[in-house]
């Protein structure tokens, strides 16, 4: 097996626990939290129809938007990136893991 197809499988691994509250079919919007698909690119907060917390609304009234750089920073500390967010999630530590998450988040190839 070829080393980017390794990666691949990491990051939908990596994806499991976030499937008890995140979807990345565009169509399932009535989990507890956002739906995922396309939110590379995406303004933070900007799921339609999601009610987020105000630190997810103030982030987007300040024009924030989700890219690698800053989708890999929120998931090694989700609460220190936005002190009041409402996802109840430990960071995940190991880099290569976050790395190998945010590639399949941002690759709808690889889903
Ligand atoms: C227990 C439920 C739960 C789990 C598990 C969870 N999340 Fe979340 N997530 C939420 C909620 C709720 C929000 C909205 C938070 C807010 O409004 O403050 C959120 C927000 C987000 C956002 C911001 C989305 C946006 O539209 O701006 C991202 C990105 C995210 N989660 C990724 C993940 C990833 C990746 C995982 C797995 C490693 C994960 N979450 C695990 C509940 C969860």
């Amino acid at each position: 097996m070829s080393a980017s197809a390794n990666a691949e499988e990491d990051g939908a691994r990596a994806f499991t626990p976030c499937r008890a509250c995140h979807s990345l079919d565009p169509a399932e919007r009535n989990l507890p939290g956002p739906n995922l698909s396309g939110v590379i690119g995406r303004d933070v907060g900007g799921a339609a129809e999601f009610d987020y917390s105000p630190a997810l609304r103030k982030a987007r009234d300040e024009g924030l938007r989700w890219d690698a750089k800053r989708l890999e920073t929120f998931l090694a500390d989700p609460a220190a990136m936005f002190p009041g967010l409402w996802m109840s999630m430990r960071g995940i530590e190991d880099a290569a893991e976050r790395q190998a998450l945010v590639r399949f988040l941002s690759d709808p190839a690889s889903r």
